[in-house]
């Protein structure tokens, strides 16, 4: 896991209209992290035969993307998204699956994988509906993880970087559906 500390002062990507700040992980850096992660989940899941990957729509799937080409074990692939009700614009109350996975996932590794953990309502949800399910293991890998946010205790099995509490786009992470196709990922300074 990496700590941010100094952000590179590069432009952010190929937005010009103002709203981003500096560039706080390059593509550079990211790809780095997500390559280590991805050796780190194959070490680990290494004779698993049941291995489900679950990005969780719609911020994850650049980095779902890129890590699945990282992990050298056999995997299924699956897509969730969850809808949020709560007190909140970025982060969730009540949580509702409303686009589910395809298989039956009893008895498999499953790992969740999600862009950023905020408050943790979304996995914490998520990991508890699909318990229920009857998966042999369930881990989280997330890329992005807020822990200054949390309003319920959890801990990702898998984190590519630990960030401070700025609002951050790129890579998939979104401002009102805005920004996702950065390479890079930047803090958002006007709203
Ligand atoms: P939880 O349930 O952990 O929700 O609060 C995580 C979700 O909150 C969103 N989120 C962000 N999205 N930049 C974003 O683009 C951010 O800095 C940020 N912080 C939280 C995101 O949708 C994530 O899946
Ligand atoms: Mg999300």
């Amino acid at each position: 896991m990496n700590n941010i500390s100094n952000n590179d002062s590069r432009p952010p990507g190929s937005y010009s209209d103002g709203n981003l700040g500096e560039v706080l992980l390059s593509k550079e850096a990211i790809r780095t992290a997500v390559e280590a992660l991805g050796k780190r989940i194959s070490d680990d899941y290494a004779g698993s035969r049941c291995l489900t990957l679950i990005c969780v729509l719609k911020g994850a799937v650049v980095f779902f993307s890129d890590l699945i080409r990282e992990i050298t074990v056999p995997v299924t692939i699956e897509f969730i998204t969850a809808k949020s009700y709560g007190n909140s614009s970025v982060s969730a109350g009540e949580v509702q699956i409303v686009k589910d996975i395809d298989t039956d996932i009893k008895g498999r590794d499953v790992i969740l994988i999600e862009d950023i953990s905020d408050t943790a309502r979304t996995l914490t949800s998520l990991i508890s509906k699909l318990k229920k399910r009857e998966p042999n293991s369930i881990k989280t890998a997330v890329l992005l993880d807020k822990p200054s946010r949390r309003e319920v205790s959890f801990v990702p099995d898998y984190t590519c970087f630990q960030v401070g509490n700025e609002f951050i786009v790129g890579y998939g992470l979104d401002f009102a559906e805005k920004y996702r196709n950065l390479p890079d990922i930047a803090t958002l300074i006007a709203y």
